[in-house]
């Protein structure tokens, strides 16, 4: 058992109080191995942001849980290393039982998502209250999650969104305790959010998706004012880096995102934290396919990696800085 504070983490309980009076998004990146983890630090460290580092249920089978609280360890020592001790949470995504939540809790989070959205309502407020009971005996803050998002959400997957029912966000706030609430707006998991037939395109032929529901937004804002809400699905799906993989070899079909100024836009309300995740994934695999095809007789694994570390680096670095507008709040 040890405890997130011992590591040097924080929870988020403090970030999102200033978050949301200055009207910024704190960055949630999520990480599976060292590049990652170093493009993620370096670029909050010389944004001067706050930052939660992220992983997921699959993250931590892959990784292995041991080494990644050892690396959230690094990740405290290595920022303080480059020169500035930023707050950093380390944070379990989409937490799908109490057992995986306490686990965590008891192997150095600072903060958990369970996400019962899945589940009957009812069912769903007792797991969240469940896991906020034992959390907070810890310290540990707690996302809950109502709505359900299309697309895959972990192991699950959804054909169509179900909105977040603005009726229901008082009652599970004050029922589950829990200290930030996941909704449903019209966000998705993955590269493919939308279908290109949802979409209209602009005087320049570019896709442009149906808007986020900023009316449902403003409806949960009012029942529950002052209270952090958490966005997933955030990722923009840069058709920059899209073109860089299909045009080295890739095949991404039909990948849209959230238009970038609409989560700005997001940012200045009660949203509190941003889920990215893909547009991370397509910034490495854009630069290690175009050293793949440059480079054909390169083998050393640094000689990719490299690249890509630099390119979801300089992608952090924009999202905090025009994105979500954390830079310099740490
Ligand atoms: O919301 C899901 C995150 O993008 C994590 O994805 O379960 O493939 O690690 P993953
Ligand atoms: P994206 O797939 O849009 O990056 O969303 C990530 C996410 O919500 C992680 O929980
Ligand atoms: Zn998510």
């Amino acid at each position: 058992m040890v405890s997130y504070k011992e590591l040097g983490l924080v929870n988020s309980k403090e970030i999102f109080a200033k978050a949301f009076a200055g009207k910024y998004a704190i960055p949630a990146f999520n990480f599976n191995n060292m590049e990652q983890m170093q493009a993620i630090i370096q670029a909050c460290v010389e944004s001067s942001s706050p930052v939660i580092l992220q992983v997921s249920s699959g993250a931590r089978k892959y990784a292995n849980q041991t080494l990644l609280r050892y690396m959230a360890q690094g990740a405290v020592e290595y920022a303080k290393e480059l020169g500035k001790n930023i707050p950093i949470v380390l944070h379990l995504d989409h937490g799908d039982s109490f057992e995986l939540c306490k686990s965590c809790i008891d192997m150095g989070f600072s903060s958990v998502m369970i996400d019962g959205s899945h589940l009957p309502y009812e069912e769903n407020v007792a797991l969240t209250r469940k896991v906020v009971e034992y959390a907070h005996a810890h310290d540990v803050t707690v996302e809950g999650e109502l709505g359900v998002l299309a697309g895959v959400e972990d192991e699950v997957s959804a054909e169509h969104h179900t909105y977040t029912e603005p009726d229901q966000v008082e009652d599970f706030v004050k029922k589950t305790g829990v200290d930030s609430l996941a909704i449903s707006i019209g966000t998705s998991h993955g590269a493919n959010k939308f279908k290109p037939e949802q979409c209209t395109r602009n005087a320049q032929g570019v896709l442009v998706p149906p808007p986020l529901r900023f009316d449902i937004l403003k409806e949960i804002e009012k029942r529950i004012p002052g209270f952090p809400i958490v966005l997933h699905g955030a990722s923009s799906v840069p058709q920059d880096l899209v073109a860089i993989i299909n045009s080295n070899g890739g095949a991404l079909k039909d990948a849209i995102g959230i238009p970038e100024e609409q989560l700005r836009e997001a940012a200045t309300s009660a949203v509190c934290k941003i889920n990215i995740d893909s547009d991370g994934r397509l910034a490495m695999t854009a630069a290690v396919r175009e050293v793949f095809a440059t480079k054909p007789a390169e083998f050393d694994p640094r000689k990719y990696l490299g690249p890509a570390r630099e390119s979801l680096k300089a992608l952090y670095i924009h999202k905090v800085t025009n994105v979500l507008g954390s830079a310099g709040k740490a």
